[in-house]
């Protein structure tokens, strides 16, 4: 995983829950790195779960719950960090239909030893989308957030639903329905 991604799950941590909170989780998951992380540098993806379990274990909140809200947090940074992928773009399907050839394309040409999941992506009608997510990482929660905060990016109001296809998470199903009022 790369360095950027850790950066930006420290900055949540110090941003919630304060510098000595960054602190601790480093010490207390014992990881290699000891937390520093250079952007373009590739950590093992492990570390980010020993983050997130010592984090869970220390501000009492589900490690599920803290890589949502870590989704929703990349997810403004990312946008921010690379506009181009916002540009003209209407509503959040349109961004959905373009995470797996365009977007994450992309990310490999900048950063070929990114590891990131694959999305099969089906828009069934123009209020309902599906989206398969395949990792070895299992990181579907985090996606979960990154998909709520794109929706709410475009002002959208929608119901998303998760389903895990396989039970150790590496396949699970989104089906996006927006609602209109
Ligand atoms: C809502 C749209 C998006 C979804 C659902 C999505 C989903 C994901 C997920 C779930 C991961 C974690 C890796 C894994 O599960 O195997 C990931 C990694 C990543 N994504 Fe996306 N993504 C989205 C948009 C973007 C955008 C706009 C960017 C901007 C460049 C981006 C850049 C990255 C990067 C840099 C990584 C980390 C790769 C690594 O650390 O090796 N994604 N994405």
């Amino acid at each position: 995983m790369k360095g950027l991604v850790f950066r930006e799950f420290l900055s949540m941590v110090e941003k919630e829950y304060g510098y000595e909170t960054v602190d601790s989780i480093i010490e207390l998951s014992q990881i290699h790195s000891k937390g520093a992380y250079t952007r373009v540098g590739t950590y093992p993806h492990h570390e980010m779960f020993a983050l997130v379990e010592q984090l869970s274990k220390m501000v009492d909140v589900p490690e599920k719950r803290l890589l949502y809200l870590f989704g929703r947090f990349a997810f403004n940074s990312f946008r921010k960090g690379y506009p181009a992928f916002f540009e003209g773009k209407k509503s959040s399907f349109e961004i959905f239909t373009d995470v797996e050839g365009i977007i994450h394309v992309e990310v490999l040409k900048l950063y070929p030893e990114a590891e990131l999941p694959t999305f099969e992506t089906n828009l069934v009608n123009n209020n309902e989308m599906t989206m398969v997510y395949r990792s070895s990482r299992k990181m579907g929660d985090f996606a979960e957030g990154l998909i709520a905060e794109c929706i709410q990016h475009f002002n959208e109001k929608a119901n998303v639903e998760k389903k895990d296809l396989e039970q150790n998470g590496s396949v699970v199903l989104f089906t996006i329905r927006m609602m209109h009022e």
